[in-house]
Formats: C-alpha cells, sequence, structure tokens
C-alpha cells in the first residue's frame, strides 16, 4: 500500500507512525504488546480445526465433504492476501434494518471519541487523554489488558442529557442508498483457512438503552454499543450469517435470510429499538427471561446499506491489515487516518455509574440502570471456530445450533411466531394461544427452538 502525503499529514501522533510496521512492502498494524498478544493469551482454541458439519445437524450431509475451518490457519491453509477484501464479501454484505423510532442512531468512532477523556478503573485520568482526545491517540493506549489498568472512555459531558454525539440524531441512512454518510462500520475479514473467510461487519452506536422490564426500566444502559454480526464463506458462497444480541446471538443458514428485494444476494438483519440486538425478522424478540419478560422489537424502519461506508480491515489474529481497497471509492486508504484504534483494548463508554449518582438505578429483576460501557471489535473472539462469539451462562453445553427456521418476532408486529414451528397448525386460535401459555409463556418453545429450531 502506498500512502500519499495528504493521508500521511492525518497522522496525529509520533507513537502512531512507530505501531505502522512493513512487511513485503505491505503495510500493516500491530495489535500486540511488544509481541505479547491480548488476543492470543485470551484464546484458547489457538490453532484447532472444526468440521462443519459437526455444528450442521440439519444439513451434515451436504457439508460432510467440506474440508476443516481453521482457527489461526497456516500460511498454505491460507486464501486471503492481507488488506485484500475478497468482492464477495461486499457482495453478499447484510443490510441492517433500523427500528422506525430508533433514538440512538450509528456514529462515527472518530468524532465519537473526541468527546472523552480516558480513566483507569480506579478513577485516575490516564496523562494525556485530559484533552484534545482523538481516535489516534488511542493507539498508543497501551495495557488496559491487566485488570488493574483496565481503561474506560469516560464522557467529558453529561451522556444522560442526550446531547447529538450519544443520540447520533444525524446519522439516518439515505433514503437513496442505504448509506449512513458521517458513520462507518467497521469490516474485519479473517481468513479461516481451507477457503473459509469470515467477514465481520461491526456496527457502532454512541449509547445502548437497555430494554424494559415489566414495563419497568429500561435497565443495563451503556455508552458505547458494538454490535456485530459474522458471514461465513466457503470459497466465495456464503453458508452461515450469526449475528449478536445481548452478549449471545443467532446463528443461521445463509439461504434461510430474508434478501435485499433491491439486490437478492444481502442478507438482512433487523436492529433491535435501543438495544442494537440483531434478529433476522420482525416483532416482539424476547431473551433471557421467559414470558416476554425482557423483550426486544424490530421493525422495518430506515435501511442501512453499511456497504457503502466502512473501514475494511483484514487481520490474522496478530495484525490489523488496512483495506487496499473500498467499494466506495470516496473512502479509499482512510483507515491510514483513523490509524491503529483496534489496539485499545478499554471501554467504549462510561465504567458503570456510582451507587450514589443520581442516574443510576437498581432493582433485583433489571440490575443497573447504567453498565460498563463495552469492550472493542478485537475483543470479540474474531478467531472463533463456531460462528457463535460465546455461549451465554444457561447454554452449559456450550452449543452453537445453526438454526434452520428463522426466529420469529412475537406480538403485533410479527410476521411469524417461535411455537409455531410447533403449534401453528393447531386449531382454533384460542387453543394454540392456550398451548402457548401452558408451554412456560413460550419460554419451552424457545428451549426446544434454541436445540432444534
Ligand atoms: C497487573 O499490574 C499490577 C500493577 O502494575 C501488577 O502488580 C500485576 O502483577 C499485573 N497483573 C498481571 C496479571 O499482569
Ligand atoms: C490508578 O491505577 C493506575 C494504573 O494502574 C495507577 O497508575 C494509579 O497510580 C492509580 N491511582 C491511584 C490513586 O491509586
Ligand atoms: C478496487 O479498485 C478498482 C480500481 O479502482 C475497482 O475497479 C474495483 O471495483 C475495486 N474493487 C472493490 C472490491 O471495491
Amino acid at each position: 500500500m502506498m500512502l500519499s502525503l495528504p493521508t500521511v499529514a492525518l497522522y496525529t501522533s509520533v507513537q502512531l507512525l512507530s505501531l505502522v510496521q512493513q512487511s513485503q512492502g505491505q503495510a500493516y498494524f500491530d495489535v500486540t504488546d511488544n509481541g505479547d498478544s491480548y488476543i492470543l493469551n485470551s484464546l484458547n482454541d489457538h490453532h484447532v480445526e472444526m468440521q462443519i458439519s459437526s455444528i450442521l445437524q440439519n444439513e451434515a450431509q451436504k457439508y460432510k465433504d467440506y474440508p476443516p475451518i481453521v482457527s489461526f490457519p497456516t500460511k498454505s491453509q491460507r486464501t486471503l492476501e492481507p488488506g485484500h477484501i475478497p468482492p464477495y464479501v461486499l457482495d453478499y454484505s447484510p443490510l441492517v434494518y433500523l427500528y422506525s423510532e430508533e433514538r440512538y442512531l450509528p456514529y462515527d468512532i472518530g468524532e465519537f471519541v473526541t468527546n472523552f477523556h480516558v480513566r483507569y478503573k480506579n478513577g485516575t485520568v490516564v496523562p494525556g487523554t485530559q484533552e484534545g482526545m482523538d481516535i489516534g491517540k488511542l493507539a498508543a493506549l497501551g495495557d488496559g489488558g491487566n485488570s488493574t489498568k483496565k481503561m474506560y472512555l469516560t464522557s467529558n459531558s453529561n451522556f444522560d442529557a442526550d446531547p447529538d454525539w450519544i443520540t447520533g440524531v444525524k446519522n439516518k441512512p439515505s433514503l437513496i442508498n442505504g448509506e449512513i454518510r458521517d458513520a462507518p462500520a467497521t469490516l474485519i475479514v479473517v481468513d479461516k483457512g481451507n477457503g473459509w473467510v469470515d467477514a465481520y461487519w461491526f456496527y457502532f452506536y454512541s449509547f445502548n438503552l437497555g430494554p424494559f422490564v415489566m414495563g419497568q426500566g429500561p435497565y443495563g444502559n451503556h455508552v458505547g454499543d458494538w454490535e456485530h454480526s459474522l458471514v461465513r464463506f466457503y470459497k466465495g458462497e456464503p453458508v452461515i450469517v450469526w449475528m449478536s444480541a445481548h452478549g449471545g446471538g443467532g446463528a443461521f443458514y445463509y439461504h434461510n435470510l430474508e434478501k435485499w428485494h433491491m439486490d437478492e444476494r444481502h442478507p438482512i438483519i433487523f436492529s433491535a429499538m435501543g438495544t442494537h440486538a440483531n434478529y433476522p425478522s420482525v416483532g416482539q424478540h424476547p431473551h433471557d427471561l421467559p414470558y416476554d419478560i425482557l423483550s426486544d422489537f424490530t421493525d422495518r424502519g430506515p435501511l442501512w446499506n453499511p456497504e457503502r461506508n466502512y473501514l475494511g480491515y483484514t487481520f490474522d489474529g496478530k495484525n490489523v491489515w488496512p483495506a487496499t481497497n473500498n467499494s466506495n471509492k470516496n473512502y479509499i486508504g482512510r483507515e491510514w487516518a483513523y490509524g491503529n484504534w483496534l489496539r485499545f483494548k478499554g471501554h467504549w463508554g462510561d465504567r458503570q455509574l456510582p451507587e450514589d449518582d443520581p442516574r443510576q438505578k437498581y432493582t433485583l429483576i433489571g440490575g443497573h440502570k447504567y453498565i460498563d460501557g463495552p469492550t472493542g471489535p478485537l475483543r470479540k473472539n474474531l478467531m472463533r471456530i463456531v460462528p457463535c462469539e460465546r455461549a451465554k451462562w444457561w447454554n452449559f453445553w456450550r452449543g452453537c445450533n445453526v438454526r434452520q427456521n428463522i426466529k420469529w418476532g412475537v406480538g403485533v408486529e410479527s410476521e411469524g411466531y417461535n411455537c409455531g414451528n410447533l403449534f401453528v397448525k393447531v386449531q382454533p386460535g384460542w387453543v394454540r394461544s392456550a398451548l402457548n401459555k401452558i408451554t412456560w409463556g413460550g419460554g419451552f418453545c424457545y428451549i426446544v427452538d434454541l436445540l432444534y429450531g
């Protein structure tokens, strides 16, 4: 990659320049600390393999001859060129329906960080971040991995007053092409060996408005919200799409997902109101607790096409390679201006507000009103071999079921129903509805559906 002079002039710090490495004429960012990689250290599945058929029970036969997926493939197992985003990754990129009345829209990470300084967990301000924070400075913030040195981007002003940098009010997708001009998504492509390639699309919102619990809430709000989806390819063909929701998420066969009517290759994802959790369908989505106690809502609001505006990288577990190209020619090389921000290990938002802060609240069922901001993209297990990021606490078998049926939302806006897989043909309607009630408010269906859906 050749660096043009104007691009180089955008570098903001000397430290940043020292983090740019060269290999065979190609420049990249080292995201490790003196060779000590927090990503490698936090993973147990270093160089492991898995047959795809072992997680595709429903279609195991069809996939039985596919070569294994490899975490940290060897050089000869790789098909990706560093910094090269394959065209199929863009051809099959997901589009995201935001909620029609979404109050917290996507935001530009570069603009976001200018509203912060950085603090350690103990409250001490990290030197050099008091003023003039920018995305370039993030790269120089070293060891946030050690728990005593954990860092938090901490708001300079009251985020609770809903300033524009929190709501992203100007960042509505264009009605013409779905682009959000001032809020790039982040695309990170990872080689999983033998022709397997994972394309991670990260969606950043400045604020997560947590869900309501039995009419009370919201609970679990936090500053900074990283959501993501994964499209897993085999030799350029999309096979699985996984999408994040509340630290868990759902995996689906690509071919079962709804597609964009303008170009049927692109799968559709629905981002829930406030929480931005991702679902494959419209309606009410109960999560974590039965009887719809905790629910997300999705609908067909503005349609966001992140492929129009993204920061692109490839990642090999150690180094981040800025894309040499971009599907939007206006943005080629922009990654160099953003610098090595992916190296930042800290939290992308304020620490959980203390109990004596008037904005904080606590209830037994909902937990805290304000919790810690999340960590960034490289902390999301990108070297994974199963498509799921991690298992939720109740998933004791640590399974990752790739769903045969797309999961329908419930409620008035629903375009289908889950336990429908079991009861949809039951007539009359009141019997069906009674069955749904009896089966633990749908909780039973929810679990059955998780296992066998
Ligand atoms: C974290 O940092 C503290 C203070 O610098 C040090 O005493 C401790 O050993 C470190 N812990 C780890 C796990 O590196
Ligand atoms: C807070 O933690 C940082 C990083 O470990 C340390 O440098 C600083 O001295 C600590 N401040 C106090 C008041 O303990
Ligand atoms: C990469 O750049 C070339 C030349 O500008 C362009 O023709 C091509 O379509 C680009 N490819 C992608 C995937 O954006």
